[in-house]
């Protein structure tokens, strides 16, 4: 089945904003706010992440009709364990519901579903059902949604350094070979272009320990919304905003003139590796 396309007043939107710039091909997204959300309403916390489920469904389904090619999105991150068990548990089970509810519908709309961050110390339901998401949806080529999930950006680095210390102890890897492109392709997100765009909701102006390596060259854009109540008017104007800035990349505005279809979006790991190669 193909995509749900956008209707009447939205689709035009859509277009207006296609045809007015970049639209990045990664977006990342925290999404905070969730238990303000819910006691602003005089409701239990647990009801604003209920509510964000609806805010995700929204998010996939535009960025889809954007031609986005990746989003990430901050589901439950490493520190996030330390929240009262009965949060933690309702989370795990909002995740899981979630994603039996939704699976045939992102299947069906070509998304592609993949997972970062330390997915074997989530409960073995939720880790079945996403790992069947995973499978089914692996042949897709719409949207790819990265779930960080247990994830945080320095545990990723650790990783990262964990994976590369047996090559370094052999000896396959010496002191001079290790660039940034050979660390960036043992983070969790090799595979991925770094995010063009990080959006973080609820107005706090921090990073969280989320994608700490790469979004060295990201645009942030922090949004004053609630996660429940960002949807996509307000995506809308955070691409509008991205659209706005110059992207220099450490480079003066002249220079970017001159190169500006292959700097509007930074390499991904796997592109950098390859470019260095076939240099050689
Ligand atoms: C932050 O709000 C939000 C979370 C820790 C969880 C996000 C999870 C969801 C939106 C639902 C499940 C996700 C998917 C992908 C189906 P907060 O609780 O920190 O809010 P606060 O800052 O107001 O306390």
């Amino acid at each position: 089945m193909p995509l749900e396309k956008a209707s009447g007043h939205d689709k035009k939107l859509q277009e207006k904003l296609i045809a007015s710039g970049a639209i990045p091909r990664h977006i990342a997204i925290i999404m905070d706010g969730n238990g303000r959300w819910a006691q602003k309403r005089g409701l239990p916390r647990i009801a604003g992440h209920h509510e964000g489920v609806n805010s995700v469904r929204d998010m996939v389904e535009v960025c889809g009709q954007l031609g986005i090619k990746y989003l990430t999105l901050y589901a439950f991150s490493t520190e996030n364990w330390k929240r009262p068990e009965d949060e933690v548990s309702f989370l795990m089970r909002l995740l899981l519901k979630a994603l039996r509810d939704e699976k045939d519908r992102l299947h069906q709309n070509e998304v592609q579903l993949k997972a970062i961050g330390e997915i074997h110390k989530l409960p073995q339901d939720v880790q079945d059902e996403l790992l069947d998401g995973i499978e089914i949806m692996k042949r897709n080529t719409g949207l790819t949604l990265i779930l960080a999930l247990s994830y945080s950006g320095r545990w990723d680095i650790t990783n990262a350094f964990r994976k590369m210390y047996d090559d370094i102890r052999a000896g396959v890897v010496k002191q001079e070979d290790i660039t940034e492109s050979l660390i960036a392709n043992h983070l969790s997100t090799k595979d991925y272009p770094d995010p063009d765009l990080m959006i973080r909701t609820s107005g706090e102006v921090r990073l969280s320990n989320f994608l700490l390596w790469q979004i060295a060259y990201s645009e942030l854009y922090i949004s004053g919304e609630f996660w429940p109540a960002f949807r996509r008017k307000e995506l809308y104007e955070a691409l509008a905003e991205f659209q706005r800035r110059e992207r220099r990349f450490g480079m003066v505005s002249a220079q970017l003139k001159k190169d500006s279809e292959s700097r509007v979006f930074p390499l991904s790991g796997m592109e950098r590796f390859l470019k260095s190669v076939s240099k050689l």
